[in-house]
């Protein structure tokens, strides 16, 4: 009886929810043994444990402040932390009434969506892209249209076409959202020369652009690729960062960084969302900042990072087989391969039984597609395990053809 009128009563969003792939994936994963190449989870071997007691000192000195509400755009100390910090990133100390602090990067997605989304409008995407931002972007009624990546990031060049065509059939489009480092999943980064023209682009069809960045800090190769935040002086992007993946992801603190009124207007929505970010936790990250962990602790991760990065692709390079084909990321967590004829959502219960697991590439792309594709990921795992790993979807991928 209940039952009925709950399904009487919900809203079409509600009615129309389904799990996400991945959870879906994941009872399946649960088994002894089961080496998770699955998860996008940092490792928390080296989580800094200590540092972060250490600073738990700041709840005796600033504890009337910090375990009491705040400001719904966050702890002055923190922004001003992060501004100081992004300085070189953002091509300048970005004032404060351009920040705000979120619960998370995903809430970003969701207090962005919320300013600018009317059921129906259409946001621009990679494909592959995090399904995180589009289950946030479908909750607010988005629609996709895709662009296709290669090993430089999103086909810009496709891109005027596209947004074009899009334009003859009335679609309303919003903005355009891109994983611009070492991008979940693929690994891809946008190469200056495409951040330089998406930013054109941007500007010429007078739609703003989302730069997601959580995972811009962890490059193991090479030199950072300027963010397009810093190039644009048109006001027209909207850049996301977050403690997730270069401290700890159970601070859920994070921050976005735009056009002041956007800003404000995402602070609005956040009032009637959580009212504030934890101001404990912002306290916490904040005095970690101060005493200068952060700024030790990046190097160290980097170094951790790559090392598990090389296992993996030596491990790919020695049992994979030849036709595979995947790039070696330079930064982030993601390696994405491309098995030629072989169906990845088949693979994925045969890797099973092998006790080896890793997302299905359907997960990412949102009006499907991506069959012949997968995501393993280095960050979690034991490096020690890589090789078993991938010795083990060697064989799920030949009892596939057997
Ligand atoms: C591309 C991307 N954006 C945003 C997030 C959300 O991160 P958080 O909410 O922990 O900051 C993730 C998490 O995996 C991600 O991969």
């Amino acid at each position: 009886m209940s039952q009925q009128v709950w399904d009487e009563l919900y809203s079409e969003v509600g009615t129309k929810l389904t799990p996400s792939p991945i959870r879906e994936l994941v009872k399946y994963m649960k088994k002894p043994g089961m080496i998770s190449l699955a998860g996008g989870n940092p490792d928390p071997e080296i989580f800094p444990m200590r540092e972060f007691q250490e600073s738990a000192a700041i709840i005796t000195e600033r504890g009337k402040e910090i375990l009491q509400y705040g400001a719904t755009g966050g702890f002055d100390p923190l922004k001003e932390y992060i501004a100081k910090w992004m300085a070189a990133r953002m091509g300048r100390i970005t004032a404060p009434a351009e920040m705000c602090i979120t619960t998370g990067s995903q809430q970003v997605m969701d207090l962005f969506a919320a300013v600018m989304l009317d059921p129906g409008d259409v946001v621009i995407v990679e494909e592959p892209t995090y399904p995180g931002a589009t289950h946030a972007l479908k909750n607010r009624k988005a629609r996709f249209v895709t662009v296709p990546c290669d090993a430089e990031g999103m086909r810009v060049d496709l891109l005027p076409d596209i947004l074009e065509q899009a334009r003859q059939g009335r679609d309303r489009i919003k903005f355009i959202y891109s994983i611009v480092n070492f991008q979940n999943p693929s690994g891809y980064t946008l190469s200056a020369p495409r951040r330089k023209k998406l930013l054109e682009i941007s500007e010429n069809f007078g739609v703003p652009i989302f730069e997601d960045d959580p995972y811009g800090h962890l490059r193991y190769d090479g030199d950072h690729e300027p963010t397009i935040f810093s190039m644009d002086k048109s006001g027209l992007v909207i850049y996301a960062c977050s403690f997730s993946k270069i401290l700890a992801p159970g601070t859920r603190v994070a921050w976005v960084v735009g056009q002041e009124d956007v800003i404000n207007k995402m602070i609005m929505i956040k009032q009637g969302a959580d009212l504030c970010t934890s101001v404990l936790a912002q306290g916490l990250v904040y005095e970690y900042c101060r005493l200068g962990y952060l700024e030790s602790f990046l190097p160290k991760i980097q170094a951790h990072y790559k090392k598990k990065r090389d296992a993996m692709d030596a491990a790919f390079r020695e049992f994979l087989p030849s036709n595979t084909r995947y790039e070696t990321p330079a930064g982030g967590f993601f390696y994405w391969l491309t098995l030629p004829g072989v169906n990845t959502r088949d693979l994925f219960f045969k890797a099973i039984e092998r006790n080896v697991s890793f997302v299905t590439g359907d997960a990412f792309f949102p009006n499907g597609g991506g069959e012949e594709d997968l995501r393993a990921c280095f960050s979690y795992a034991r490096a020690e395990e890589f090789p078993e790993a991938a010795k083990r979807l060697a064989l799920a991928i030949s009892d596939l053809s057997s």
